[in-house]
């Protein structure tokens, strides 16, 4: 048997610098897999020495994607630091911040970032508008813009674009490839929602704007609540914000989730054989809490896919190894330790300490773990949380899955889809409770503290459930300054190098045992790492292209 490496560097599509290794068998079956973060990172450098409550501002350019979410962990970390409660309105303003992040965020990976994999946009071409209506009802019984003009128009508009010969995104695909299983008129009714979600995502970025003042990079949260107070108390500004979210709520209900379904229908067979499964590990931090402290997303662990016995999350579990990455040190004392390549360009992996990635290793007790919206569905399905069983339950019954299911490439989408409905039901009921609140003239947004009377050394920590996974913030204070800042974000945790142990993280096992079809398309990998959707700015920190020392993290003083 002889084995053959598949390189693809950069990986597209994705936010940052990815780069995957695959090697295959005579059979093209993927037998190892090395994910490797190919970007220097330094904005906790920046942090050092700075005052705490601007923490926030400068962590949200940690990526220019997840902003809101680094800007929020920041501001948090520094409030845990200084004991610091915040009102339940600014809570709720910055849940409602987030959440339509969360929709906006996972719209745009599915269709943008991702469909692309699945739908082949030449195959559109041949589509008949008519039937293609008729396909949109087997998913929902009111599909969204589904009018026979309407396909006939997106076929027009996507007849023009091959035309004009400047395909933009739609250039260099794999088009024709021979896993493309969806047919002309599925195909086309997607490429109308990618073209409609790209007017989608405008609006409901608006809606994180109202109470952000803008974004990306919102700029309303500081220590001890936020400052959009006169947006809060405007009911016009709310009923701005509820009307986007209302219209966002009908694109998922009506396109986004029985375009999942579709998926799962039409890729049965891969989901059936495991295609994309990783080690089956995952983890939730949990939170987003409402009326009697119900929680949206619930807390815990899970291993080898046992999901009838659910550990609560145990944050003094988390450690981060660097035996692979190019660091050299202790598990909380790290300086950069850049190793060349093979002469071919490839990456050294051979040895079992052969360093490959930027990418530091993140163990909850000493495993590697997957997180997102697939494990956060699976730790509150499986902690039987009432906010979510019936979206769950309805997906899995109208596809005819099970749980286990939702493991896979496809599955990862689908647990994204069935999030991204569930999230828009809760929005409603948090701006309920933020009108009850105000109705009762409980109209707080800050705890007042006095920073100068606030105690000279601290330490503080946030995690937080974001789009793409559980991020967790870390920050040592010392007199009134940053002494230490420290950032493991949710693709730090999935695309996770080796370690001294040789277990792979979620990316790297999920690859394992995938067939490819075509070694110069390698459409699979693709495939089944955009179901992560990576975002590598956040999952690379700390680093100087000298090489040189930049500082040292203790993260074990956290606890
Ligand atoms: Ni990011």
């Amino acid at each position: 048997m002889s084995l053959k490496k598949i390189v693809i560097d950069p990986i597209t599509r994705i936010e940052g610098h990815l780069r995957i290794e695959v090697e295959v068998d005579d059979d093209n079956v993927v037998r190892d897999a090395w994910a490797s973060g190919q970007l220097f990172r330094g904005i906790e450098i920046i942090l050092k020495d700075r005052d705490p409550r601007d923490a926030g501002l400068l962590a949200g350019r940690m990526c220019g994607v997840c902003t809101n979410s680094h800007f929020r962990g920041a501001v948090t970390c520094v409030e845990d630091a200084y004991g610091l409660e915040i009102p339940k309105n600014a809570e709720i303003i910055r849940n409602l911040m987030a959440m339509a992040l969360f929709i906006q965020d996972h719209v745009v990976h599915f269709y943008h970032l991702h469909s692309l994999d699945y739908v082949d946009v030449t195959s559109a071409l041949t589509a008949d508008p008519k039937m293609t209506s008729k396909e949109a009802h087997k998913y929902h019984e009111n599909p969204y813009r589904n009018s026979h003009s309407h396909y006939e128009e997106t076929l027009k508009k996507l007849d023009n674009f091959v035309k004009s010969g400047k395909l933009g995104p739609f250039a260099n695909g794999y088009w024709g490839h021979k896993t493309y299983k969806l047919s002309a008129e599925q195909n086309l009714l997607l490429i109308s929602h990618y073209l409609e979600a790209l007017k989608f995502q405008t609006k409901v970025s608006k809606a994180v704007a109202i109470f952000g003042a803008k974004t990306p990079h919102p700029q309303t949260l500081v220590v001890g609540g936020i400052t959009s107070v006169a947006d809060m108390l405007n009911p016009q500004r709310l009923n701005e914000y509820l009307f986007i979210m209302k219209e966002a709520h009908e694109f998922v209900q009506r396109a986004y989730l029985p375009d999942a379904k579709l998926l799962a229908l039409a890729y049965r067979d891969e989901i059936k054989a495991g295609v994309g499964r990783a080690n089956g590990n995952y983890m939730s931090a949990g939170g987003y809490s409402f009326e009697d402290e119900r929680k949206l997303f619930c807390d815990g662990v899970i291993h080898n896919h046992d999901f009838a016995n659910v550990q609560d999350f145990d944050a003094s579990k988390i450690t981060e190894e660097v035996d692979r990455a190019w660091y050299e040190g202790n598990q909380f004392e790290f300086e950069v330790k850049y190793t060349d390549l093979n002469s071919d360009g490839s990456l050294k992996t051979e040895k079992n300490d052969d360093k490959y990635s930027w990418i530091k290793a993140p163990r909850y007790d000493k495993q590697p773990m997957e997180t997102g919206p697939l494990a956060r569905i699976l730790i509150s399905y499986s902690k039987k949380n009432p906010l979510i069983i019936s979206f769950v339950d309805e997906f899995l019954e109208e596809t005819n899955l099970e749980l286990i299911d939702l493991c896979t490439a496809v599955g990862r989408n689908a647990a994204r889809a069935i999030e991204s409905s569930y999230i828009c039901e809760y929005i409603f009921k948090l701006v309920s409770e933020l009108l009850q609140n105000v109705k009762y003239y409980d109209t707080d947004t800050w705890k007042q503290y006095s920073f100068d009377a606030l105690q000279s050394e601290a330490q503080g920590k946030a995690f937080l459930e974001v789009p793409r996974g559980t991020l967790s913030h870390f920050v040592n204070i010392k007199g009134t300054k940053i002494e230490n800042y420290s950032v493991i974000a949710p693709t730090t945790w999935n695309a996770t190098p080796k370690n001294f142990d040789g277990l792979r993280g979620a990316y790297e096992e999920a690859l394992v045992g995938l067939k490819i079809e075509d070694r110069s398309k390698p459409l699979e990998v693709l495939r089944v790492i955009h179901s992560f959707d990576p975002c590598l700015a956040c999952a690379v920190h700390v680093i100087d292209t000298k090489g040189k020392e930049l500082g040292k993290y203790k993260i074990s003083s956290l606890k």
